[in-house]
C-alpha cells in the first residue's frame, strides 16, 4: 500500500516536472521558443541555393557560387520582382523580408507616428512598453517600388523618444529570427516566436510587461488571426491600454463567403458571424459596427479609425482602428494619421 502511494507520487512528481520543462523549452528565448531548433542562416542559404539554381539553368554560363558572398548575388537585386518564399524575400543582410504591396508600408508608418506621438507626449510621465503581436520580420519589400523599408518594429524602435520596452511576436520563425536579429542588440526589445492567441506568448508578456505601463498593443494580424478573447486578455490585464488594431472589414466578409465561420467568429467574439453580412449594401460596416461596439462594452469607447483602400480604387481592404479609455490616444491617432507622408501618397 505505501509502496503504492509512493510510485504514485512519483508518477505525479515527475509529471509536474515534465510540464515544468515542456514550458521552459517553450519559452521564446534563445533561437527558438519551439520544441525544434530553427536555423535561419540555414534556411536563407536553402532559398538562395533554389533561387541560385534556378537562375543558374536560365543563364548557363554562371559559375561556381561562394554561398554569402554578397558580390556573388548581386544579380539577386537585380530585375524585379524578387522571388518570394511563403511571401518573404532575402534581402541583402541575408535575412528575410516580407514583400507586401505600399499599403502595408503605409500601416506600418502610421504604426509609427502614433507610437512618435504617444512617446514625446507621454513618456516622461509613464513607463511606455509596445507589444506588438504580429511582428514580422521587421523588414518589408514593396512589390510596387521593389524597395526595402523598415517594418511596424523598426518604425517604432526609431521614433524620436522611444519607449521604455518593446515587445514583439511572431508565429514564423523567419520572421521571429529575422527581427530578433534586427532588434535583438536593443536591450529594450524582446523577440517571441509562438502564437499570439497562445498562453505561451501571453504569460511571457505578462511576465515581461508591467501591469500599471501605459500599453500600447499593436495587432496587424494576417488574415482573421487575432481572437477576440486574447485582446481580452490585455484589456483585462492592462489599466492603461491602447488598441491599435487591423480590423479586416473585407477579410471577414471573404472568410464567411468562403464558409470559415469559426474563424470569423473567433475573431469577432460574435456566435453567428454570417449575420453581420446579411445586408448586401453594408457587410465591411457591419463588421466594423460589432467589432466597434464590442470593444466599447468592455470600456474601450473611445475609437478611431482609418479605412485603407485599395490602391487607386474604391475597394476598402481594413481599417486602422484606436480604440483606448482615454480620449487623448484618440487625439493623438487623428495627429497620426492627418500627418501626410509623401513617400505614401499613393498608397491611402
Ligand atoms: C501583416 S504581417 C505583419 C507586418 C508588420 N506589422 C510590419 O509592418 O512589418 C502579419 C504577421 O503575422 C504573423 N502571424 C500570422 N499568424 C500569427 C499568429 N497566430 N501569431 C503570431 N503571428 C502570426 C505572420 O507570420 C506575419 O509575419
Amino acid at each position: 500500500m505505501r509502496l503504492a502511494a509512493v510510485v504514485w507520487c512519483l508518477g505525479c512528481c515527475g509529471q509536474v516536472w515534465r510540464r515544468a520543462c515542456s514550458h521552459v523549452r517553450t519559452r521564446p528565448y534563445g533561437p527558438s521558443p519551439l520544441s525544434r531548433l530553427y536555423y535561419l542562416d540555414e534556411h536563407v542559404r536553402r532559398v538562395i541555393e533554389r533561387q541560385c539554381s534556378s537562375q543558374r539553368r536560365r543563364h548557363e554560363k554562371w559559375g561556381q557560387l561562394g554561398l554569402f558572398d554578397r558580390d556573388q548575388y548581386r544579380h539577386l537585386s537585380g530585375p524585379r520582382p524578387r522571388r518570394e518564399t511563403a511571401g518573404l524575400v532575402v534581402d541583402e543582410d541575408m535575412l528575410f523580408s516580407r514583400a507586401v504591396h505600399l499599403h502595408s508600408a503605409a500601416k506600418a508608418a502610421y504604426a509609427r507616428r502614433y507610437a512618435d506621438i504617444v512617446g514625446v507626449a507621454m513618456g516622461s510621465k509613464w513607463q511606455l512598453w509596445w507589444i506588438e503581436l504580429f511582428a514580422g520580420p521587421g523588414q518589408l519589400y514593396v512589390r510596387e517600388t521593389g524597395e526595402f523599408v523598415p517594418g511596424s518594429p523598426l518604425e517604432a524602435m526609431s521614433i524620436r523618444r522611444p519607449f521604455d520596452g518593446y515587445v514583439f511576436a511572431d508565429l514564423s520563425e523567419p520572421c521571429a529570427e529575422s527581427l530578433r536579429r534586427r532588434v535583438g542588440h536593443d536591450p529594450r526589445a524582446s523577440v517571441l516566436c509562438g502564437d499570439a492567441n497562445g498562453a505561451c506568448v501571453l504569460d511571457a508578456i505578462a511576465a515581461l510587461v508591467p501591469r500599471h505601463a501605459l500599453v500600447v498593443l499593436y495587432g496587424d494580424q494576417e488574415g482573421l488571426d487575432l481572437r477576440f478573447e486574447t485582446v481580452k486578455f490585455f484589456i483585462d490585464r492592462y489599466p492603461h491600454l491602447d488598441l491599435l488594431l487591423n480590423l479586416p472589414t473585407s477579410g471577414v466578409v471573404r472568410a464567411i463567403a468562403a464558409g470559415y465561420d469559426v474563424k470569423a467568429s473567433a475573431m469577432l467574439d460574435h456566435d453567428r458571424p454570417r449575420e453581420l453580412i446579411a445586408d448586401s449594401d453594408a457587410k465591411g460596416a457591419s463588421v466594423r459596427e460589432w467589432y466597434h461596439r464590442k470593444l466599447a462594452a468592455e470600456g474601450f469607447d473611445k475609437i478611431e479609425g482609418v479605412t485603407i483602400n485599395l490602391r487607386g480604387r474604391q475597394r476598402e481592404l481594413y481599417d486602422l482602428l484606436l480604440a483606448s479609455r482615454h480620449p487623448l490616444a484618440a487625439k493623438f491617432f487623428h495627429s497620426a494619421v492627418d500627418l501626410r507622408d509623401a513617400r505614401w501618397e499613393a498608397a491611402g
